[in-house]
Formats: C-alpha cells, sequence, structure tokens
C-alpha cells in the first residue's frame, strides 16, 4: 500500500551521488516520492539503498542524449503519469588545465551538452509530464561560476555552461509562465562531493537546502531567479 497517497512525485538526474544523492534524500523526507535518474541501474541500485525508503524508484537516464531522455520519459509517463518537481541536477566540470586562450571546442560542447543542453532537453521531454500536475516546478542546479560576476577565465567550459543554463532559465520561465510551471536556478554553494573536493566547507546536506525550499516553499512569483542560501541574488 502506498505510504504517501497524495505525495508529490519528483524527479532528480544525477540522484546517485553528491548534492543529487543528498536532494533525493532530503525530498523523501519531505514527504515527495522520488525518482532517481542515473546513467545505469547499478548506480540508482546503489544509491537507493542508502536511501532506505519504499518512496524511491530508479529511473536509467543519461541527459547527453535524447534518446535516453525520451525513453525515461515514456517510462515515467507509464508509470507515474506526472511529475510535481523536475530537478536537473546532473553536471559534469571538466575543465582541467585549461583557460579561455586554451580550450578546446571539444571540451566546450562536452560541459555545454551535458550541464545546459541536457536541462533544456529534459524540460522539453518532460513537458507532458510537468503539465499533468498543478503547479509544477523545475529547479536547475547551477553555479555562482555562471554568474556574471563569477566568470573565471580558468574555468571556461564550466563558467559557460552555467551562464548558459541561467540563462536558459530565464527563457524557460517565460516560456513556461501560461503553463503555471516555475523554473528557478541555484548555486549550491561549495560542497564536498566527487566534484567539490574534500576541502570544501559545505556538506551535500547542505548543498540540497536550497533545492529542497523550492521544490516545497518557493512562491511561483520568483520564477526566472537565481539563489543562493533561499536567497535571490544577482545573474
Ligand atoms: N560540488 C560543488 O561545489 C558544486 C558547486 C556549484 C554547483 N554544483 C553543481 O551541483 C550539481 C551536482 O554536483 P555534485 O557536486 O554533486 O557533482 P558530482 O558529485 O560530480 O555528481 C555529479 C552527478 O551528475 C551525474 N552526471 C554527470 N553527467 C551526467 C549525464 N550525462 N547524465 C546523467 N547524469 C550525469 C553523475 O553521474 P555518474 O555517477 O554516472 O557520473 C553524478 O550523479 C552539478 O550540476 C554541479 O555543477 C556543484
Amino acid at each position: 500500500m502506498d505510504a504517501h497517497p497524495q505525495s508529490k512525485t519528483a524527479l532528480v538526474t544525477g540522484g546517485n551521488r553528491g548534492i543529487g544523492l543528498a536532494v533525493c534524500r532530503g525530498l523523501l523526507q519531505a514527504g515527495f516520492r522520488v525518482i532517481l535518474a542515473a546513467r545505469s541501474m547499478d548506480k540508482a541500485q546503489a544509491a537507493m539503498d542508502q536511501l532506505e525508503s519504499t518512496q524511491v524508484s530508479p529511473l536509467v537516464l543519461d541527459v547527453d542524449w535524447d534518446n535516453s531522455i525520451l525513453d525515461a520519459a515514456a517510462r515515467v509517463q507509464w508509470e507515474f503519469k506526472h511529475i510535481d518537481v523536475l530537478v536537473n541536477n546532473a553536471g559534469i566540470y571538466p575543465d582541467q588545465g585549461v583557460n579561455i586562450l586554451t580550450v578546446g571546442r571539444d571540451l566546450l560542447h562536452q560541459a555545454l551538452n551535458t550541464n545546459t543542453f541536457g536541462p533544456i532537453k529534459m524540460v522539453q521531454g518532460f513537458l507532458p509530464l510537468l503539465e499533468q500536475a498543478s503547479g509544477a516546478r523545475i529547479i536547475n542546479v547551477s553555479s555562482g561560476y555562471g554568474t556574471l560576476a563569477g566568470l573565471s577565465s580558468n574555468v571556461p567550459s564550466y563558467c559557460l555552461a552555467k551562464l548558459t543554463l541561467n540563462g536558459a532559465t530565464i527563457m524557460l520561465a517565460e516560456a513556461l509562465k501560461p503553463k503555471g510551471i516555475a523554473v528557478y536556478a541555484l548555486c549550491p554553494g561549495w560542497v564536498r562531493t566527487d566534484m567539490g573536493g574534500p576541502s570544501a566547507p559545505r556538506s551535500p546536506e547542505q548543498g540540497a537546502y536550497t533545492v529542497i525550499w523550492l521544490a516545497t516553499e518557493a512562491s511561483a512569483s520568483l520564477s526566472g531567479k537565481i539563489f543562493q542560501d533561499r536567497q535571490v541574488v544577482s545573474y
């Protein structure tokens, strides 16, 4: 029997580790049914074992590939019929030993494909499911590196990808306003994950803090804004 018959459903990309896994845990604690998306079933299952909840379901999803997104959307359509919250969390930080003067086209494409085109295609692919919910929310996990004040010549592909993700957030918010779907971006701060490294001051749970608030409490009137620590910050 469903323990949360009235509960909302959230999908988290890159839910198998780091901030994504902490977001899954926080959403479960907030009463959501969670669809934990990972690039393989083994990764999803291993993460689910850590969550120890009957309210989490695995989903194989690689945001780099349209076919993977569409297959995943068809599976969620069949099983859940709708989603209330989409958390575009999956991301990469491929800039090692490059700067804006040396970065190659391949690296730029790789970062933009995963960090920017992925979330845009996720919204397109899952839009029919978001439209089935009342007051759906899309949450793009961005970065201070993607704000105008945070751009760094030594982190070229990641900065440009997150800057573009922030721009996409503004445009998606405008396009989805008539459908009553809110779109937010946020910076989680510097977080101790495989990406952030062991010296980062924040725990994954602290990184998830603003995501949980955006999923549960933030006003739809704030759609199109970027947040840090549950406060609006400048693009
Ligand atoms: N950590 C920080 O300090 C920090 C700061 C600002 C913003 N962020 C943002 O926060 C988000 C999560 O970062 P994190 O620190 O938790 O990173 P992480 O520990 O490196 O985890 C990244 C997650 O994204 C997944 N992923 C990567 N490429 C993917 C793809 N093509 N399709 C689906 N999933 C993919 C990974 O899956 P696999 O396990 O299969 O690789 C993993 O689950 C990212 O968007 C990142 O840019 C992080």
